[in-house]
C-alpha cells in the first residue's frame, strides 16, 4: 500500500491508542512486521505553545519509520503549525483525529466533533494540507450522531481537500466503543474514494482482518486493541496474507518480546518512569496464560530494569519448568 509518497511494507497498520501506543510499543509492532505505526493523539495546541511533555509523544528512531503522528486540534494556524512541527521531529505522515469521542476533546470542537462542523473541518484540512508536504491522513467514526451518517460526506470533503488516505472507524461517536463496528460502511466509503481507505474496528483474531479486507474490498487494515500485548496479530495476519498458517510464538519469543519492551521503555522513558509503568503494561502480554495472576502480583512494585527483567525470567523459568505443550502455556485454567 502507499500513501502519497510513502510506500509501505504492507498494508496492516497499528492503531493510535492514547496512553498506550508509545515509541517501545510501537517498536514491537514493526518488529512483529506491521507496515504503519501511528502515535497517539498529539494535541496542536500543546505542541505550538511548548509543551515538552507533548512533544514527547512525537519521539520516534528511524526502525519504526515510518511513522504516522496523528494530531487533534481545531484552529487551522494552530493545527498546521503543529503538523510542520511534527514533520521536524520525524513524521512521515501526518494524520488528523476525527473520532475523538472523549468529552474533554469533543468540548474544544477537536476530535469527533469535527465530523458535525464540516465547515470548520475543511478550513482546518486545507491549512494542514497547505503547511506540509508530507502524506496528509485523517481518522474518521461512522459519524456524530447515533445515524452513524456523516462518513461518506466528510469524506468526499477530505478528499476533496487533498488528503492522501482515510481510515475509518465505523462506528458512531454516540455509541463511543459500544456494539459492533458497521464494515458495510468501509466498503461504502471505500467505494466512494480514489485514495486508499483504512478499515479499522473489531478485528480481534488475524483472520478478522482478512475477513475485512475481502467483505469489504478497502486497501488496508488498522489493528487497535488486539494489538495490545499481542504484537503476534501482525506477524499472523501477516503469515495469512501470505497464504501460510501462521505460527504460534514460541515461549522463548514471547518473553524476549517482553524482555525488550521492558529494555526499550527503560531506554526511551527512563527507568523510573518506566518501571512505573511496566507495573501494570507487562500484564497485559500474560493474559490468559498459565500463572499470569501471581505474575502480575509479582510486578506491582517493580522499580528498576533488573527487577522487572528478573520478574520476567522468573515467571519464564517457572513455565519452562513444568515442561507444557504451547497450548497448556497459554491456558490459565491450571492456574
Ligand atoms: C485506550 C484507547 C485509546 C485510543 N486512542 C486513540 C487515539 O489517540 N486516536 C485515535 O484516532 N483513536 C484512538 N482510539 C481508537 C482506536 O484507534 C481504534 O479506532 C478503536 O480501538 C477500534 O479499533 P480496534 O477494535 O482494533 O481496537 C483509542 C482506543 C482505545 C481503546
Amino acid at each position: 500500500m502507499q500513501i502519497g509518497t510513502v510506500k509501505l511494507a504492507n498494508n496492516i497498520v497499528f492503531a493510535p491508542l492514547a496512553g498506550i501506543s508509545n515509541l517501545p510499543l510501537r517498536l514491537l509492532a514493526k518488529e512483529a512486521g506491521c507496515g504503519l505505526v501511528c502515535s497517539e493523539m498529539v494535541s496542536a495546541n500543546g505542541l505550538v505553545y511548548g509543551s515538552k511533555k507533548t512533544a514527547q509523544l512525537m519521539d520516534t528512531v528511524p526502525e519504526e519509520y515510518p511513522l504516522s503522528v496523528q494530531l487533534f486540534g481545531t484552529d487551522p494556524d494552530i493545527t498546521a503549525s503543529a503538523a510542520q512541527q511534527a514533520v521536524r521531529a520525524g513524521a512521515a505522515i501526518i494524520d488528523i483525529n476525527f473520532g475523538c469521542a472523549v468529552k474533554k476533546i469533543v468540548k474544544t470542537g477537536s476530535g469527533v466533533a469535527l465530523m458535525r462542523t464540516p465547515d470548520k473541518a475543511e478550513a482546518l484540512l486545507k491549512a494542514v494540507r497547505k503547511a506540509v508536504a508530507v502524506p496528509l491522513t485523517i481518522k474518521i467514526r461512522s459519524g456524530w450522531d447515533a445515524s452513524g451518517r456523516q462518513a461518506l460526506d466528510i469524506a468526499h470533503m477530505a478528499e476533496a481537500c487533498g488528503i492522501d488516505a482515510l481510515t475509518i472507524h465505523p462506528r458512531s461517536a454516540a455509541q463511543g466503543f459500544r456494539g459492533k463496528s458497521d464494515w458495510s460502511l468501509i466498503g461504502a466509503v471505500k467505494r466512494a474514494l480514489k485514495i486508499p481507505v483504512i478499515g479499522n474496528g473489531d478485528i480481534v483474531a488475524a483472520e478478522d482482518a482478512l475477513r475485512m479486507l475481502s467483505q469489504t474490498g478497502c486497501d488496508g487494515v488498522m489493528v487497535g486493541r488486539a494489538a495490545i500485548g499481542n504484537p503476534f496479530i501482525f506477524s499472523a495476519i501477516l503469515a495469512l496474507l501470505d497464504g501460510r498458517k501462521p505460527s504460534s510464538p514460541s515461549l522463548a519469543q514471547h518473553f524476549n518480546v517482553m524482555k525488550r519492551y521492558v529494555r526499550d521503555s527503560v531506554r526511551y522513558i527512563g527507568e523510573r518512569q518506566a518501571c512505573r509503568m511496566m507495573r501494570s503494561r507487562l500484564g497485559w502480554f500474560v493474559k490468559g496464560l498459565y500463572g499470569s495472576s501471581q505474575f502480575r502480583k509479582s510486578i506491582t512494585q517493580v522499580s528498576t530494569r533488573a527487577e522487572a527483567l528478573a520478574a520476567i525470567e522468573g515467571y519464564e523459568k517457572m513455565l519452562n519448568s513444568k515442561a507444557f505443550s504451547p497450548e497448556e502455556w497459554r491456558s490459565s485454567e491450571r492456574a
